[in-house]
């Protein structure tokens, strides 16, 4: 399994996986904008085949409120079913924070989870050092809390 920087070419494999994954869908435009407007955040798992069977999709925060630092931001992560426990997330999740921090001087990143997720808090929490900042109510469509997620980052000069 490679892992490697999102290319435009994947972003129909990225979309595949995610409409299998996860019930928050986005458009193809959203996918090339990530893509595009920051370059080096989004990174895609692939197979022998060149296939995607993972991906991270992340940004930078943008518009900003006084005082708060540059962060980035978890827009979806996820792993195809037949590739989970490998530790593709992980290996996903730390190439897309050690690039923020480098290339964006990212202080910190967050994200969205449903309070249900299992795996992904596991991931976020036990494996990643993320903590609990808050809890949205009603963030999903269909009503489910979040919570919202934050990590620290190391600075890298
Ligand atoms: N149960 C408990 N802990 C888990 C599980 C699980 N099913 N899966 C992962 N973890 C934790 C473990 O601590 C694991 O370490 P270990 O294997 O050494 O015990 C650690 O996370 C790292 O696991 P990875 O192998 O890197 O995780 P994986 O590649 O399997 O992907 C993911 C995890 C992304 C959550 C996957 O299960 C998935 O795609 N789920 C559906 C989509 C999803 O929920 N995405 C996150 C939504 S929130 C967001 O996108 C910001």
């Amino acid at each position: 399994m490679n892992i490697r920087p999102v290319r435009v070419g994947d972003l129909m494999g990225m979309q595949a996986c995610n409409l299998q994954n996860l019930p928050e869908n986005y458009t193809m435009k959203y996918y090339l904008y990530h893509a595009m407007t920051w370059p080096g955040l989004s990174y895609v798992a692939e197979d022998e085949n060149g296939r995607v069977v993972g991906y991270i999709l992340a940004k930078m925060e943008e518009d900003l409120p006084e005082g708060d630092e540059p962060h980035g931001h978890v827009t979806s992560i996820s792993v195809l079913r037949s590739h989970r426990r490998l530790g593709l997330a992980k290996k996903l999740m730390i190439q897309s924070q050690e690039a923020m921090a480098a290339i964006y001087q990212a202080s910190y990143v967050s994200l969205h989870v449903r309070k249900s997720n299992r795996a992904a808090l596991s991931l976020y929490r036990d494996t990643l050092g993320f903590t609990v900042r808050d809890i949205e109510k009603k963030y999903y469509a269909d009503g489910e809390d979040a919570y919202a997620m934050r990590l620290y980052l190391k600075k890298t000069d």
